[in-house]
């Protein structure tokens, strides 16, 4: 076997934080349900030592503040693995570097864009439209979350590249999942001791990581659409070519197109997958979201003011996001000794936020297993204890795009459920692999049916 590159080996190195957490991630179909015990039996601080390295597992609201809001500096990004999808992006900075970085970027998420981007959103739902008419005519079934996948990066280089995909979706899609499964991972190198065969190799991973690194040259060199001005990547070209800001060079500029197109993409697409999952399971709330674009929008396309008329179909959203949080851990190193409910925190110590945890907890909320969208509607939503929520993390760090993954996954499922029926046709509970995002096992299986 060829030397390989580094990367092919991170994710699911045994010094990898993703392969030393998968023994805690059993359970037949969630793996969750380990965590969630833990986190009910020891309590909101528990520190756990893998082998040369201890991970704390924090699971209370009031902790995760202090990590992500009140000691944020003492508690730094942590990418083990991460580094081939993401490059040097911004996401992997902290502190004035990470600052320089974000702000030139930052004016393209200004809510104010939202209406410039909503047409541009359209267009990317009306070719989906099309290919699903296609798909309802012929019957066949098709994976959802590649289905979403495609969707939301068409919308990205549409809406903030001006540019139509200049790449091949489907097979950078699965590009990027063949390297971020550490599932697969695990199971390469225990197979690989084991002295068998298995079906995805490393040499697999590091290939899909080179396709990978030639997304972004591509969509820099596609020609664009409408010669746009207020783009996000004309902002990342403006910053590459500032002097000021000598530290935004040309690799970044690549590397910020990475992140965005997974960061932006993987989260939005994984939530209306299993939106979509969730809304066949209740045909009175595909029905109310029916209805709420009937009457806000009619015949016409939805505008920015129609998207905050869709409370209703906004409120499915928000519940998907809590039941499946597509981040479902989030991870920092403590860069300085802390004391976290009398438990000793050292530098070094792995600190795994567990949103999922608190998105779950009966603590927090009346019946957290059941799907009720009803609880984002009215006040009770306001009345909620700080940071039980927190599908874009929290303080400075949080997501940049959160908000306006909301408007494109709102109007994506208020279109889409007005004119298809998709129907689940995978297992039911769909099982879950809790990978560095929160995926459905073996995807979720849909077959599109046209609404009578
Ligand atoms: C449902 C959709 C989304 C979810 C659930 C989501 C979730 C998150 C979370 C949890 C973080 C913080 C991670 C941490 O603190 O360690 C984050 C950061 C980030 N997200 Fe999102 N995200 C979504 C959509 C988007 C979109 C649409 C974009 C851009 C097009 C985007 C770009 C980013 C970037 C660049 C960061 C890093 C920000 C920084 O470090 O300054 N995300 N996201």
């Amino acid at each position: 076997m060829n030397a390989l590159p580094p990367h092919a080996h991170q994710l699911g190195e045994a010094s990898s934080i993703w392969f030393k957490l998968t023994p805690l991630l059993k359970g037949p179909d969630n793996p969750m349900s380990v965590l969630m015990q833990m986190a009910e039996r020891y309590g909101g601080v528990i520190p756990v030592n893998m082998g040369d390295q201890r991970v704390v597992l924090l699971s209370d609201p009031d902790h995760f503040k202090r990590v992500l809001v009140t000691k944020a500096d003492d508690y730094i990004k942590y990418f083990d693995g991460l580094k081939p999808v993401f490059g040097k992006s911004m996401i992997t900075h902290d502190g004035a570097l990470w600052q320089k970085i974000r702000m030139p970027q930052q004016p393209a998420f200004h809510p104010d864009m939202f209406a410039e981007y909503i047409p541009y959103f359209l267009d990317a739902i009306r070719s989906k439209m099309e290919l699903w008419t296609k798909l309802a005519e012929t019957g066949e079934s098709v994976e959802m979350v590649e289905q979403t996948w495609t969707l939301a990066a068409d919308m990205i280089c549409k809406a903030l590249f001006d540019r139509d995909m200049p790449f091949n979706p489907h097979f950078v899609f699965k590009c990027v999942k063949t390297y971020t499964d550490v599932m697969n991972h695990k199971s390469i190198r225990l197979k690989k001791v084991a002295g068998q065969d298995f079906e995805i190799t490393e040499e697999d991973a590091a290939k899909a990581m080179d396709v990978w690194a030639g997304v972004p040259p591509m969509v820099f060199d596609a020609d664009p659409r409408e010669e746009r001005e207020r783009t996000l990547l004309k902002m990342i070209e403006a910053a590459a070519a500032d002097p000021a800001i000598p530290e935004f060079d040309e690799q970044q500029a690549v590397d910020e197109l990475k992140q965005y197109l997974w960061a932006g993409t993987e989260t939005t697409a994984l939530t209306l997958a299993w939106a979509l999952y969730l809304t066949s399971q209740h045909p009175e709330a595909s029905e109310r979201i029916r209805k709420e674009g009937e009457t806000t929008y009619g015949d016409r396309p939805p505008t920015a003011s129609d998207y905050s008329a869709l409370a209703y179909t906004r409120a499915v959203i928000q519940e998907t996001m809590r039941l499946f949080p597509p981040i479902w851990m989030l991870m920092r190193v403590a860069s300085k000794p802390d004391v976290i409910d009398g438990k000793e925190i050292r530098p070094g110590d792995r600190v795994a936020l567990f949103a999922y945890g608190a998105h779950h907890s009966e603590k927090y909320w009346e019946n957290p297993e059941q799907f009720l969208p009803e609880r984002w509607l009215g006040d009770a939503a306001k009345k909620r204890k700080p940071y039980t929520y927190l599908p874009f993390g929290g303080g400075k760090r949080s997501c940049i795009g959160g908000a306006m993954s909301q408007v494109e996954n709102t109007l994506a499922l208020s279109i889409l459920l007005r004119r298809f029926r998709p129907e689940y046709v995978g297992n039911t509970p769909p099982g879950i692999n809790a990978t560095v995002t929160l995926t459905p096992k073996g995807g979720l299986m849909f077959k599109i049916h046209e609404r009578d």
